[in-house]
């Protein structure tokens, strides 16, 4: 098709301010799907997604459309994950735009990844298109709204399309606006091949599917191909497009977008961001803008007692050919046996992960709490990275350990500030920046005053003290109101220490953890109390210790009992005997056995509960 005839973009919103509702409508209204085949947001198919009400994977689909100029035009909608776990997906997407319809929720306002997203997009030159969705709700502010989109972005309240994506209200109007509005894709049509990869998944059938966005040249099927940094050589099986469903059509031309089949057995040979192009006649430069994904989060997963490490190998190798961003590899743990550690991009992409591993392979897991990655610096002058606690040198070696930090936005209701400093502050982060957004001066509640204000709030914060329910406690402490996003900024020094969790005198190396000298000795005590509560009582007593080195800092102690499941079954049959003795055993499989202590799954999570305030 003439580029001039196409457009790409995608939709970047906050968390539920209404993507996937408006993707539905713009299906529906372009004919793409007929409201029959119409499942609410179809553009969310993992099961999981639609569960959470997220989007994980980024997606695409072709739509036609016939404007009211008579013209028939092409318009490619990229679904881009909107969580700052995946902003490298975000971006990568983005980059196969030309231009980005930004929803913000009339009765929430402008949100943290609503930010994010759109700081990500102006970096990547797209033009916007303002959409205040859901005006349609009794809560709705669209003129305090419309102010806080003037003053962050600059958006005259006349740019802006006020829509009810749930209704369909205004929905013609982003149809209008995506053609009249946003630029058409270049590039140079006799060029070679340059097709930019934004996604990928694997299929059991074709191997990897690339989701690409052709910015020179053409593909068609049978061409063979060459991917730029990796150097690696395909055919391409299939080409064809997304409706949403994949659909074979031979070629695809520049500008467009679609799917080439590649037979690749694992998606880590074909990365996001990555260039293809022809083998024969290959492009001089790749596209720009390609990085491997960065990791920020480490885990050790074991299997939980009755389940076998083989299974747990065999389903993390099938996760991976749909997951690039997940890598791993065996470790060991001397109170848990052989698992291994998972590289992972954040927070949710860890719960997701485990998730599907229990949910979809049916696995019985039990997970170290998370880690960061730590730059160590030895004596001499050598620097390693250490992502597992028990992995790190000793104290005598170690000149400096440097942490990653990361950048964070907050917005909040001005009545919050307080107890968001206190957190924020709690956790060793740093105050960088203040600013309350405007609300018009129309904009007054039916009592005639004016409403409360929003404020975002910059902080910079050791990354590690946010994995520990840092989200949780900000909801907490706002009452839900507040949103926030982050991103890495680099690795600083600190007066790190391994804090280690004895039980019987045995060190056990998947309870021990790197910390702030500061808080070591709060968060020791704490840790061996909530130990304490949970380790059953067991045949003989258990010391459980906390130390720093060679400094024993906290010590609780499980008192012995013999636990008789049976004392309460006076007489009565053998049937019911069994029962009981059966109950207690299945009860027993998510434990593990630590030297002579058993102790449940919980407990190695307990760090997680803990957190300091
Ligand atoms: P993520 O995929 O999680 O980022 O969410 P999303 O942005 O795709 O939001 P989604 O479309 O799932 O909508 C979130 C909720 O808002 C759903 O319950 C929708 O039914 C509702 N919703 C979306 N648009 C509108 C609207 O215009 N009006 C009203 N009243 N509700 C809406």
């Amino acid at each position: 098709m003439d580029p001039s005839f196409i457009r790409n973009f995608c939709i970047i919103a906050h968390i539920d301010h209404g993507k996937s509702t408006l993707a539905d409508r713009l299906l529906e209204l372009t004919g793409t799907i007929d409201s029959r085949q119409m499942t609410a947001q179809i553009m969310d198919q993992m099961d999981l997604e639609r569960e959470r009400g997220i989007t994980i994977k980024g997606k695409a689909v072709r739509m036609d459309y016939e404007h009211s100029d008579g013209k028939n035009y092409q318009l490619n909608l990229i679904d881009t994950p909107g969580h700052a776990d995946f902003s490298y997906e975000v971006s990568r997407a983005l980059a196969s735009c030309e231009g980005a319809i930004l929803i913000v929720d009339a009765s929430q306002g402008i949100q943290a990844q609503t930010l994010a997203n759109a700081y990500l997009a102006a970096a990547n030159d797209l033009t916007l298109i303002p959409v205040l969705n859901k005006i349609d709700l009794p809560l709705a502010e669209p003129d305090r709204v419309l102010g806080e989109m003037r003053q962050i972005f600059g958006f005259t309240p006349e740019e802006v399309i006020l829509a009810s994506a749930k209704e369909g209200t205004g929905v013609s109007e982003i149809l209008h606006a995506i053609i009249t509005r946003l630029e058409c894709p270049k590039g140079d049509q006799n060029s070679p091949l340059r097709a930019l990869i934004f996604d990928s998944t694997y299929d059991s059938y074709k191997g990897v599917l690339a989701y690409v966005r052709i910015v020179d040249g053409e593909v068609k099927t049978n061409d063979k191909l060459l991917m730029m940094s990796t150097h690696t050589n395909v055919e391409a099986l299939e080409v064809g497009i997304f409706r949403p469903r994949t659909e074979s059509n031979g070629e695809l031309k520049t500008g467009e977008v679609g799917y080439i089949a590649t037979g690749l057995k694992n998606v880590h040979d074909c990365r996001v961001g990555d260039t293809i192009t022809l083998s024969q006649k290959p492009a001089e430069t790749p596209l720009a803008g390609y990085t491997p994904h960065k990791a920020m989060v480490y885990v050790g997963l074991y299997p939980a007692e009755g389940e076998s490490y083989e299974n747990l190998r065999d389903s993390l190798d099938k996760l991976r050919l749909n997951d690039a961003a997940l890598s791993y590899e065996p470790e060991s743990s001397a109170a848990l046996g052989p698992g291994f550690r998972l590289s992972l991009l954040g927070v949710l992409h860890l719960e997701i992960v485990q998730e599907r591993l229990e949910r979809e392979y049916g696995l019985k897991l039990i997970a170290t709490a998370p880690s960061v990655s730590y730059q160590v610096v030895l004596k001499g002058g050598r620097e390693t990275f250490v992502e597992n606690p028990a992995d790190l040198p000793n104290i005598s070696e170690i000149e400096e350990i440097r942490e990653p930090w990361i950048e964070m936005n907050v917005l909040i209701p001005s009545r919050f500030i307080g107890p968001v400093m206190e957190l924020v502050t709690d956790r060793r982060g740093t105050y960088k920046r203040m600013e309350y957004l405007a609300s018009t001066n129309e904009s007054y509640d039916q009592t005639g005053s004016v409403p409360e204000a929003r404020v975002l709030l910059e902080y910079d914060l050791p990354f590690s003290e946010m994995l520990v329910d840092f989200y949780d406690r900000l909801k907490t402490v706002t009452r839900g109101f507040a949103s926030m996003d982050y991103r890495f900024i680099g690795q600083y020094s600190a007066p790190l220490v391994k804090l280690e969790i004895l039980l019987s005198g045995t060190p056990v190396d998947a309870l021990g953890f790197i910390i702030h000298r500061d808080k070591a000795y709060e968060r020791g005590r704490a840790l061996v109390e909530q130990l304490r509560s949970l380790i059953p009582r067991q045949l003989f007593e258990v010391a459980i210790q906390a130390s720093i080195g060679s400094r024993i800092i906290a010590r609780e102690t499980v008192r012995a009992l013999r636990k008789d499941v049976l004392a309460k079954c006076y007489g009565g049959d053998v049937t019911r005997k069994r029962k009981l003795l059966q109950k207690q055993a299945e009860g027993k499989k998510r434990l593990k056995r630590v030297g002579q202590v058993e102790v449940p799954q919980e407990a190695f999570l307990a760090l997680l509960k803990i957190s300091s305030k």
